[in-house]
């Protein structure tokens, strides 16, 4: 009843060129895949073109980030609402990187995930510990934490429009996958929570898990109850590993 969904998250990577050319290589590679939701997330500024490249294909379109407000006196950002004029669907918010390097705070994620709600967009929540929090025994309270603070004030029905991911900073980019039975263990916890707080809302919202996703453990991931997709970094800059994370079942390969 989740469909699984594969989500590729470009980062601060790519000239338009790249872009453009890797966006139409995965329309090609993606054509025929069945029963697997599939975005894209460039960077803002080739958002345009790729969302050329990818009309009516089965390829949607997401951006990295976004601000709370809807328009005004807030420079280099960008609404949600700009996001889904481009094309948009999705909207990436609560990135690690974004936590740990631009010092993003919950109440602060809580904000974009009600504006990018209020704009018809599809926010990607994302939460996950630090290394050190997981030494200490800390993993699931940090993210307990993350998700009563950026999921704070939402009601079921828009529960329901948001997807979460999953992301142990120590697995970022580093080739550190989290072992399935890891993953699986956060998960479990981040689905408890949601029912218990949503109410069986919390039974249908994709959990994403992200952090070091190839072609080569994909299959093990998703083979855990409570992992219903992947948010790829580094993967999903090249067309035939994206597309074959994407074609981890059998039957789409
Ligand atoms: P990697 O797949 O490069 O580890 O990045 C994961 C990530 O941060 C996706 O948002």
């Amino acid at each position: 009843m989740r469909t699984p969904t594969v989500v590729g998250n470009w980062k601060m990577n790519t000239t338009l060129k790249e872009a453009t050319a890797l966006a139409n290589a995965l329309r090609r590679e993606l054509d025929r895949v069945d029963g697997v939701e599939v975005a894209i997330c460039p960077p803002y500024v080739y958002l345009l073109d790729v969302a050329d490249q990818v009309r009516d294909s089965r390829i949607g379109l997401g951006a990295q980030d976004c601000h709370w407000e809807t328009r005004g006196a807030f420079t280099g950002e960008v609404s949600p609402g700009m996001l889904r004029d481009v094309g948009c669907a999705y909207v990436v918010l609560g990135h690690s990187e974004r936590r740990n390097l631009m010092g993003e705070k919950d109440d602060l994620v809580n904000r974009k995930v009600r504006a990018a709600l209020a704009a018809r967009l599809t926010p990607i929540v994302c939460v996950g510990e630090l290394l050190e929090e997981r030494d200490r025994g800390a993993a699931e309270a940090v993210v307990r934490g993350q998700l009563e603070g950026s999921l704070a004030g939402l009601g079921p029905a828009e529960l329901e429009d948001v997807i979460l991911a999953y992301e142990p900073v120590w697995a970022i980019g580093t080739g550190r996958t989290a072992t399935p039975g890891q993953a699986q263990e956060i998960h479990a916890m981040i689905r408890a929570w949601l029912r218990k707080r949503f109410g069986s809302s919390g039974e249908g919202v994709r959990i994403l898990y992200g952090g070091s996703v190839k072609p080569d453990n994909m299959a093990d991931l998703m083979a855990q109850a409570d992992v219903d997709g992947a948010l790829v970094g580094g993967a999903s800059l090249e067309a035939a590993s994206f597309a074959s994370i994407v074609k981890y079942r059998k039957e789409n390969r």
